[in-house]
């Protein structure tokens, strides 16, 4: 793909930053009051899901303007391109085919001259065997014990996506086993794990595309250990089994590479959660409801692909992004599902828009001179209001939010649901209209107490929501996110596919890994350094 031109030279960025200044300040209240229609017209659905955007600080001519510069930056062509394999992902020269991993067997995606959706099937296909297997008792341990107990050990893309979707999808999973995961260095992470577990009854899934991570090969090692401990070590090939791309790590690690579940380089780890990476969720849930996840995924690739930009979900939730971070200069995002099976998920957004949006510098190797990805962080509903929302009524920081609401529940409590969305509903409405301080005069409030108890409101939120949260609902809430990334993505000019911002850590805990194994030798750190090793090995001993 040829580099594209700097965002800052497009004509309709100029026209956008024009804009901003134009139509500032922008009051929700008046803007409501002026267009009865708002929320019709800023309500878009596709793929199962609604999504109204009319709290955003926008005006009338403002998605336009947006839609403009999604034109101008050859959103949809640089879309078509990620579909057809080409190597968007140019600094490690791969192509980023994620959306091949839920496509239908018949469709032909080539990557190097070769069709690759005849191997993402072969491998679903394997799965589906080993996971209901698993599921029925057919796949016994060493011992002959059914197996009652799955523990994966990944982390990042190898570990946020299943946690994620495990307690997503807890209605459906299975109660013949349970699901734990494992993914932090530390070993309370591990020891908490096992804590309690008869090792004839668990099964390791080690899931890392690169079979070299230290956290993921540190834990598989350990838990290695403690079942060659209790078992010995021809147990192995019946408790582990591998997710990667390394079958020549897999190998030597001693899991027979026909227990391993590959994937390939042109998925990235955090877009890798409908690969075998999902092992454990479709061991949880079966197979075909893992082939519903995958049909999600597939409705909304389906949509980005055809709908045309102005009703395009992640085109709008995208370039909503740009506007509320590089045209209004907003830090942050706060995502806030009201449903409490998706916990997990703004960790996983997390990693999804931090991982593949916190760049400095463009396609160019030049610096940005606009903001790129918010500082991503949320909570479930209504946990949040009693902790940060706080800040969100009434700090300094505007930040903007995207809720998640599910119109109906698995569960069968009530109220609760009905409690639980018009909590959701009232703060949007909070946050867009706030309380003046005329309002609060109103109400009899003493003089002094005023300020205190006005809410500015123009906080800006989107209101995502489905009928239900169902395995093919998460998948295309995923989707959306993944291909609003995308969407930022490209108009930043960014690559979104690689990381490289997580190597240097990586290799200077090399030599402190020296250092805090032998404190005294001589070493060449910065005097803070050299007092944290000499200090924590003291600790650590
Ligand atoms: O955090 C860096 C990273 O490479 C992620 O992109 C990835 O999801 C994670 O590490 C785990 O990598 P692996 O699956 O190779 O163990």
């Amino acid at each position: 793909m040829p580099l594209r031109s700097r965002l800052a030279d497009c004509g309709s960025w100029k026209a956008l930053v024009a804009h901003r200044s134009a139509i500032e300040p922008l009051d929700l209240r008046s803007a409501f009051a002026a267009e009865p229609g708002r929320a019709a017209r800023c309500t878009t659905i596709g793929a199962g899901w609604t999504l109204d955007w009319s709290k955003q600080l926008m005006q009338r001519g403002t998605m336009p303007l947006l839609l403009d510069l999604a034109r101008e930056r050859e959103v949809p062509e640089r879309f078509a391109a990620m579909l057809s394999g080409a190597r968007l992902n140019w600094t490690e020269e791969r192509s980023v085919l994620h959306t091949a991993l839920r496509a239908p067997p018949t469709a032909a995606i080539e990557v190097d001259g070769s069709n690759v959706v005849p191997a993402v099937h072969d491998t679903l296909g394997r799965m589906a065997h080993f996971s209901t297997a698993l599921r029925n008792g057919a796949w016994l341990g060493s011992t002959g014990k059914r197996i009652r107990h799955v523990i994966n050990i990944g982390i990042g893309g190898s570990d946020l996506g299943p946690a994620m979707a495990y307690q997503a999808l807890q209605p459906w999973r299975t109660r013949e086993l349970d699901c734990r995961f494992v993914s932090n260095v530390d070993g309370n992470d591990l020891s908490i794990a096992i804590e309690g577990l008869d090792p004839e009854q668990t099964l390791f899934i080690i899931c890392s595309k690169t079979f070299t991570t230290q956290e993921t090969m540190e834990n598989a090692g350990s838990a290695r250990a403690w079942l060659v401990s209790r078992l010995g070590e021809d147990a192995v090939g019946r408790h582990f089994v591998a997710v990667s791309t390394n079958e020549a790590k897999v190998r030597a690690f001693g899991i027979d590479p026909g227990h391993m579940f590959g994937f390939w380089d042109w998925v990235g780890g955090r877009y890798s959660m409908d690969s075998a990476i999902g092992l454990s969720t479709m061991v949880a849930v079966g197979p075909e409801r893992f082939s519903e996840l995958l049909a999600g995924f597939h409705a909304m690739d389906e949509h980005a692909r055809t709908a045309p930009l102005g009703s395009n979900l992640p085109v709008l939730l995208g370039m909503i992004g740009v506007w509320n971070a590089s045209v209004l200069g907003l830090p942050t995002l706060a995502v806030l599902p009201y449903e409490q099976l998706l916990a997990r998920f703004p960790a996983y957004l997390q990693q999804l828009l931090m991982e593949s949006n916190g760049k400095r510098v463009d396609d160019h190797g030049q610096p940005v001179s606009w903001q790129t990805c918010p500082v991503v962080f949320g909570e479930a509903g209504t946990n949040g209001q009693h902790a940060f929302y706080q800040m969100l009524h009434q700090g300094t920081t505007i930040v903007p939010i995207d809720f998640i609401c599910f119109r109906t529940a698995a569960h069968p409590m009530g109220r609760h649901r009905l409690l639980l969305n018009a909590n959701a509903i009232a703060q949007a409405q909070a946050f867009a209209f706030g309380r003046t301080a005329a309002e609060v005069r109103a109400e009899g409030t003493p003089e002094p107490l005023v300020a205190h108890r006005t809410f500015p409101g123009n906080r800006p939120s989107s209101f995502l929501w489905a009928e239900a949260l169902t395995p093919a609902t998460l998948g295309s809430l995923i989707a959306l996110y993944e291909h609003a990334t995308f969407v930022e993505g490209v108009v930043w000019g960014i690559n979104s596919f690689d990381q490289w911002g997580v190597e240097l850590g990586k290799s200077l805990a090399v030599d402190v890994i020296k250092g805090l194994s032998a404190p005294d030798a001589p070493s060449t750190h910065d005097s803070s350094t050299d007092a944290l090793i000499r200090a924590l090995h003291a600790k650590a001993t």
